[in-house]
């Protein structure tokens, strides 16, 4: 059984997400549930962009005891030292430093060439390790690397005393086939590689972050950057629960996360309180229709047996119940359930005139609630008279 880790990165990329921006004390509230929620490494923030994040990571090193806290820097001097400098106060600091080494960051983004980029690539780990014992080197946009390059940056990264190899599809490009082949490339390609860990930073751009996340990790990767609720720029990172769930429920006979599961729903939630970003309700795990059921079909199924329809519990996750919506497509089943969860057992007779009245009510709302089973009840009583 593989551990993999968990590198947690809502309150650096998640928090680039316009409208997301969280103040000091908002970070290390949430900086200390993640620690709760069992995460390997926090990534803090970017010190060297502003003297409120330097703060924030300063303090986020002084309060959690066990996770890994790592700050951004660019592969240029002045923002190692200063990240250096806020990861002073943290017990197990990590500092992430990097470059872009796709063709389109050399030559359109920072106007250069592959040899430089070696360069800078060495000399920021090296004069990082100056500093801290843990580096982790991202190859910035490596998803779009031609393999060959990115082979020789990863190389030369890890002879100059990198820790942890980061490997981003930063815009989100790869398919799952050739994300994974790209690291399956590197571990049989770099020497000394098995002593590093394998990180994987996924964006979601086409909707692969979590699925390129998983090839990662099935073709040597041993770790996974990602956020709550799969926040992160543009159209965000890989999510974090559900990689998670993933590896729990699917991959559970070859590799486990240090995760506590029932945890994830309710930091999920405050995340998104305190980041004013709310959760899509047919996201998965955390979702607000993740556990929710509304068709008849469907309701009768789980009424029966949860696991007609549902592959997690949703206590595993935080989520107390199951939910039954009753909307114009709900059956008999369902009804009476509601009723029962009410304290009301109807009989044949009295659930054949509720679902009458229920389908008129539920034809002119999205979806038919308490108030609307008390009204009814009250009318069952008139038509049984
Ligand atoms: O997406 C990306 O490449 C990043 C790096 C800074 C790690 O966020
Ligand atoms: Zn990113």
């Amino acid at each position: 059984m593989k551990r993999i880790q968990i590198f947690d990165t809502t309150l650096r990329d998640g928090e680039q997400v316009p409208g997301c921006k969280l103040d000091r004390d908002q970070k290390l509230r949430l900086a200390s549930r993640l620690e709760e929620l069992g995460v390997d490494v926090i990534e803090a923030g970017f010190p060297m962009s502003s003297p409120g994040d330097f703060a924030a990571v300063q303090e986020i090193g002084r309060i959690v005891k066990n996770a890994t806290v790592c700050g951004l820097s660019r592969a240029v001097e002045r923002d190692i030292k200063i990240a250096a400098e806020a990861l002073s106060t943290a017990k197990n600091p990590r500092i992430h430093t990097g470059i872009g080494t796709s063709d389109s960051h050399i030559i359109d983004k920072l106007c250069t060439t592959r040899e430089k980029i070696l360069e800078r690539a060495v000399g920021a780990v090296k004069y990082a390790k100056s500093f801290v014992e843990d580096v982790e080197f991202y190859a910035e946009d490596a998803g779009r690397t031609d393999n060959i390059f990115l082979g020789k940056v990863i190389q030369a990264v890890v002879n100059a005393g990198a820790t942890v190899l980061n490997i981003p599809d930063t815009t989100g490009y790869c398919l799952p086939d050739e994300f994974g082949a790209k690291i399956n490339y590197l571990c049989t390609h770099v020497k000394g590689i098995e002593k590093c860990t394998i990180s994987v930073h996924c964006h979601n751009d086409l909707g692969l972050a979590t699925a390129n996340s998983i090839a990662g990790i099935l073709n040597g990767a041993t770790q996974i950057e990602c956020t709550m609720n799969g926040i992160g720029e543009r159209a965000g990172n890989c999510s974090l629960e559900e990689v998670v769930m993933i590896i729990k429920h699917r991959l559970g006979e070859r590799f486990f996360t240090q995760v506590n599961s029932k945890l994830l729903n309710p930091i999920s939630r405050e995340v998104s309180a305190e980041m004013g970003m709310a959760v899509q309700a047919n996201k998965a795990i955390v979702g607000e229709n993740a556990f929710a059921h509304s068709s008849g079909i469907h309701q009768d199924g789980v009424i029966k047996a949860r696991d007609t329809y549902e592959i997690i519990d949703p206590q595993e996750v935080g989520v107390d119940k199951s939910l039954i919506v009753l909307t114009a497509r709900s059956g008999r089943a369902a009804l009476a359930y509601r009723f029962k969860e009410l304290g009301i057992n109807l009989t044949k007779r009295e659930l054949d005139i509720a679902y009458k009245i229920f389908v008129e009510i539920a034809d002119h709302k999205k979806s038919v609630e308490d108030d609307d089973l008390k009204v009814i009840w009250n009318n069952i009583g008139a038509a049984v008279a």
